[in-house]
């Protein structure tokens, strides 16, 4: 059995011991000791079971370079191991001590205008620093060595939130290497950047720069290679930590925190590095679709776990302090959050941070225990999380099925949105967040997948925005098209390579055969009506924004055309048998009507027997035998099920349907049903 297959088992036995893991992040050292017995018999009294220690702690172990002072975290290991609490160790890397960069500034970064950060926040390290990296492997190398057969400690956690981006002069020298590594050679990358365009060309790797100030546009080529350098980087970095602490002998699984959809590190490579999956959640309570938006994020850590359980390793209780206003959650909020990660597939539920610090940076950031303490709504909302997540404990390691995925590449949002294209208003979050809403308002979950994985396993297949396309991806959606899947084409997708050349020839080259159409220009567009074909669409008029393309079927019939304008006459939606395209950004109920069509089309439904769209806010998913019910909404939401189910939560029994107030959360057990 590989170390990778061991851990991820050694994850799922801690779950079945203890249940799903909930908890926080914990610093003690950022308290004297008399407040850890209070936090340990606190955290008891919440169900809290598991907790991350150490993340910003490489200061008080390394105060001076060489020392290790183990003392402080030999006492928490085992205050919090007798008193039942599992520990995900963290290699505390992320934030260098202020004597590293005094005595070798290398570590530090360079920003895109060569200014140098210093300590005094977090963070400031460079990952191409061989440096850092030495001193990062080292610490982490005794921590493990020291702490790897402790029991208390059931993971490892490797620095934290990877996002650094450094253009200094190693990591010149480093994105050289990585660019020899992939290109081979100098004519080879001149090739691929086009470097003949503005006299680009470079002689020799040794003349090319990461994408520091210039005075102008700079090669979208070459900003692309270094996203993927600087990703690829990072993850190197982690890569050589978590080996550091296999090699100390630790079985336990390893990982490191995700941050959703985040614009420096391409998780589809991070993904199979880490043991288990975690991610970090902060949706804004002031956004009235964040629902859906963590949803999807949610499918997509779910997805980059293969499907597998993963963690909620950070998320707010109340509110946050890095947004300029920062809105509250109020503890039915919080719990709501929390359970909408459990239907999603999460095991672990986990905060930062358990105790609110009383000073720092973060000293108006809530925690599960907050400045007044126990006598507060928010701690008491902290108690009930942890008594309803033991209820729960039977969904866990259950998956959660779906014959949907919604196609999304890194490298493809990064070539998609470099400046200097038809419209900057064109944002792949937004589409994906768009076409992601009309799934979720029906209760049909998606996997988030890269358009080169298998697409066999699909009914229905979402491609919003997959500007840069391969062959081979061509390819596979022609495969799942003719195997009888119904595919849904956004605009502006298939346009480039994976150099972010522009594919030659009418658009989309490679989709063209499929969609029975082809278009001959990308354009920024007026708003504008469109024309719907009889049967097609709602009653309501619908317009087209943003972008559209000028279409012509080859074969697709029209469903809907651009109305008055320029574009009068022009298609912009087309379907030819199971591909359905799209060659303008549509409004909301031209786009829904396409994606439900395809749903139809795939006889794909949802998990109540009979209700198309659920009811205003309400959200549906089936994991394992349970059918969670959430009301984000303001209004009751009533929908009918099976009677006699047995809602985990309250322990009633359903009669045939089911209401659920606004902010409320039902799970519905269909196993437990024949047992209670
Ligand atoms: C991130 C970090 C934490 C903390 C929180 C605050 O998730 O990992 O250390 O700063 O943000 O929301």
């Amino acid at each position: 059995m590989s170390s990778q297959t061991s851990a991820r088992r050694a994850f799922d036995a801690l779950i079945t011991e203890r249940g799903l893991a909930f908890g926080g992040d914990y610093n003690p050292e950022q308290w004297p000791r008399e407040v850890w017995h209070e936090d340990v018999r606190l955290m008891r009294e919440a169900g809290v079971n598991f907790v991350t220690v150490g993340v910003f702690s490489w200061a008080t172990i390394e105060p001076r370079e060489g020392a290790r002072e183990w003392a402080w975290l030999d006492e928490i290991l085992d205050l919090l191991h007798e008193n039942g609490i599992a520990v995900d160790l963290a290699a505390p890397v992320a934030s260098p001590p202020p004597w590293l960069g005094l005595q070798h500034p290398d570590v530090l970064p360079v920003d895109r205008d060569g200014v140098r950060l210093v300590a005094g926040s977090r963070n400031q390290f460079s990952p191409a620093s061989s440096t850092y990296r030495a001193y990062a492997q080292a610490i982490t190398r005794d921590l493990a060595e020291r702490y790897a057969q402790h029991p208390a400690v059931r993971m490892w956690h490797v620095g934290n939130e990877y996002g650094q981006i450094d253009h200094g002069d190693e990591a010149a020298r480093e994105f050289r290497f990585w660019l020899r590594r992939r290109h081979g050679d100098i004519e080879t990358l001149n090739a691929a950047w086009n470097t003949a365009f503005w006299s680009q060309r470079y002689d020799s790797f040794d003349e090319i720069l990461p994408p520091r100030r210039t005075p102008y546009l700079i090669n979208p080529a070459q900003s692309l290679d270094f996203r993927r350098y600087s990703s690829d980087q990072l993850l190197a970095c982690y890569a050589e930590l978590r080996d550091a602490i296999r090699a100390a002998g630790a079985a336990q699984p390893i990982t490191t925190n995700f941050m959703g959809f985040f614009a420096h590190a391409d998780y589809h490579s991070w993904a199979d590095q880490v043991d288990v999956i975690s991610d970090d959640q902060y949706p804004d309570p002031a956004d009235p679709q964040s629902a859906s938006g963590i949803a999807l994020v949610q499918d997509l850590m779910r997805s980059l776990g293969g499907g597998r359980s993963w963690m909620l390793m950070e998320q707010s209780i109340s509110a946050v302090s890095w947004r300029e206003h920062n809105l509250p959650k109020s503890p039915q909020r919080a719990r709501r959050d929390s359970l909408q990660a459990v239907a999603r597939g999460a095991d672990a539920i986990c905060y930062f941070q358990w105790r609110q610090a009383r000073s720092g940076a973060e000293r108006f950031h809530s925690a599960m225990l907050p400045h007044a303490g126990t006598d507060s709504d928010v701690f008491r909302g902290t108690c009930r999380q942890g008594a309803d997540l033991k209820l729960l404990s039977a969904v866990a390691g259950a998956r959660v099925p779906t014959d949907v995925a919604i196609l999304f590449d890194w490298s493809s949002w990064w070539a998609g949105e470099e400046p200097a294209r038809p419209t900057e208003r064109l944002s792949t979050m937004q589409q994906l967040n768009r076409w992601y809403r009309s799934l979720w308002r029906r209760g049909i979950a998606a996997d988030v997948v890269h358009p080169d994985a298998g697409l066999d396993a699909y009914r229905v297949i979402l491609v919003p925005h997959a500007y840069i396309l391969s062959p081979e991806a061509a390819a596979s959606l022609a495969g799942a098209a003719a195997g009888g899947a119904q595919i849904v084409i956004g605009p502006f997708s298939g346009v480039a390579d994976e150099h972010a050349a522009i594919l030659q020839g009418r658009s989309p080259v490679l989709l063209r055969e499929l969609i029975g159409a082809s278009a001959e220009e990308w354009a920024g567009m007026r708003p504008g009506m469109l024309r719907l074909a009889d049967g097609f669409g709602p009653a309501e008029p619908q317009s087209a924004d943003v972008l559209a393309e000028r279409l012509r079927t080859e074969g697709a019939e029209v469903l809907a055309a651009h109305s008055g304008g320029d574009l009068d006459g022009i298609p912009a939606i087309t379907r030819n048998g199971g591909a359905w395209y799209l060659g303008a950004v549509v409004s909301d109920g031209a786009l829904d009507a396409v994606i439900s069509g395809a749903l139809a089309a795939a006889s794909v439904s949802g998990p109540i027997a009979g209700v198309d769209v659920l009811p205003e806010g309400l959200e549906a998913v089936r994991r394992g035998g349970v059918l969670f019910l959430l009301n984000h909404g303001e209004s009751p939401a009533e929908v009918p099920v099976t009677a006699g189910l047995f809602d985990l939560l309250t322990g009633e029994k359903t009669a045939d349907t089911v209401g659920i107030a606004p902010g409320e959360v039902r799970a519905l057990s269909e196993a437990l049903s024949e047992r209670h």
